[in-house]
C-alpha cells in the first residue's frame, strides 16, 4: 500500500512536470523499484543490490541502467525457458540435459530473491582497481563477501546490451562484455546469491560445451553457462540469427 502510493506520487509529479528532465537519486533500490513497477521488463518483483554512498550520482546512473539491462536480458532467458522448455536448441547448447527446474530456479533466485545486505560500492577500498588498471572492471570482496567493488574501468569497458552483435560476435567478446550480463555475473560471487551451488567451475568455451554435452549436472551449476545462454538467447531474439559465432 505504502509502495503503490509512492509510485502514484512519482507518476503524478512526472506528469505534472511535463517535459522537465527526471532527476535520479543515487539509491539504486528505491529508484529501480519504481522504474520497473509496471512489469515492463518481464519480472514482477525484481530486487536490487544497495548502492553504497561511495557511488556518486554518475556511477549510480550508469549502474541503474546496467541493472535494468540485467532484468531485460534475464527476462528474455526466462521467457525462452517457459516457451520452449528443455528440448530447445539454445537450452541444449548450454545446459544439455541438465534440469530446467534448476535453471529456472537460478534465474528466479538471482532476480527476485531478497538482496538484503548485497552491496555494490564504488570506492576502490582494497586498491585492486588501481592495481589492475585496464583489467579489473570490479571484484568481489572475499573478506566482506556480500560486497562487490565496481571499478571505474567497468563504466569505460562494459557496453550497453543494445550494442550486442555490433562489435563482434558473443564468442569473440564474451558475454560479460555487456554491462547488464556482467552485473548478473557479479551477483553469482555473493554467497547469498550463489548459495554455494552455482560457481565458476569452468570458463573456457570448450569446457562449457563439454559440460553441456557430458556433465550437465555441472552445466546448470556453472556461471558462464548461464552468461552465454543469456547472451545467445538475447542476441537471437533481437537480431535474426543472432551472433553467437563459431562453436568450433
Ligand atoms: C536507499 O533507500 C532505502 C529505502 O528507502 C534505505 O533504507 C537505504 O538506507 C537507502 N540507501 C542509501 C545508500 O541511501
Ligand atoms: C563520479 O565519479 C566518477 C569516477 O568514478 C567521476 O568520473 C565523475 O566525475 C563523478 N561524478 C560526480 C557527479 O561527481
Ligand atoms: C564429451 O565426452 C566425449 C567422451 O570423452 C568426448 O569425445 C567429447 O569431445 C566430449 N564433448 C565435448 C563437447 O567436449
Ligand atoms: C544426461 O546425459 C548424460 C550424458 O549424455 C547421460 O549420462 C545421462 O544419463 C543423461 N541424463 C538424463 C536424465 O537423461
Ligand atoms: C563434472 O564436472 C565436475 C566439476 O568440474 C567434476 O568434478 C566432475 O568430475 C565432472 N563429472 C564428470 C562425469 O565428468
Amino acid at each position: 500500500m505504502k509502495f503503490s502510493t509512492a509510485c502514484l506520487a512519482t507518476f503524478a509529479s512526472l506528469t505534472s512536470s511535463g517535459m522537465a528532465a527526471p532527476v535520479y537519486n543515487t539509491n539504486s533500490s528505491a529508484e529501480l523499484q519504481s522504474a520497473v513497477s509496471q512489469e515492463i521488463f518481464g519480472w514482477t518483483k525484481p530486487t536490487f543490490p544497495e548502492l553504497y554512498h561511495t557511488c556518486n550520482s554518475t556511477n549510480a546512473r550508469m549502474l541503474n541502467v546496467a541493472l535494468q539491462e540485467s532484468l531485460e536480458v534475464s527476462a528474455y532467458a526466462k521467457d525462452r525457458l517457459l516457451k520452449y522448455g528443455a528440448d530447445d536448441v539454445y537450452y541444449k547448447r548450454w545446459f544439455g540435459n541438465g534440469s530446467i527446474f534448476t535453471v529456472m530456479g537460478v534465474f528466479d533466485h538471482l532476480v527476485e530473491s531478497s538482496k538484503s545486505g548485497v552491496l555494490f560500492r564504488c570506492d576502490d577500498v582494497e586498491g585492486l582497481c588501481a592495481a589492475n588498471p585496464g583489467y579489473y572492471a570490479g571484484h568481489h570482496r572475499v573478506s566482506v563477501p556480500a560486497e562487490t567493488v565496481i571499478c571505474d574501468y567497468f563504466y569505460m569497458s562494459k557496453k550497453p546490451i543494445s550494442s550486442i552483435c555490433f562489435e563482434g560476435n558473443i564468442i569473440d567478446v564474451g558475454p560479460s562484455h555487456y554491462a547488464g550480463i556482467d552485473l548478473f555475473h557479479r551477483y553469482l560471487h555473493v554467497p547469498s546469491m550463489n548459495l554455494d551451488y552455482v560457481g565458476e567451475y569452468a570458463e573456457e568455451l570448450d569446457e562449457l560445451i563439454d559440460y553441456a554435452e557430458n556433465n550437465s549436472t555441472f552445466a546448470v551449476r556453472n556461471t558462464d553457462n548461464y552468461l552465454y545462454y543469456m547472451a545467445d538467447v538475447y542476441s537471437s531474439s533481437i537480431v535474426p540469427g543472432g551472433c553467437l559465432g563459431e562453436l568450433s
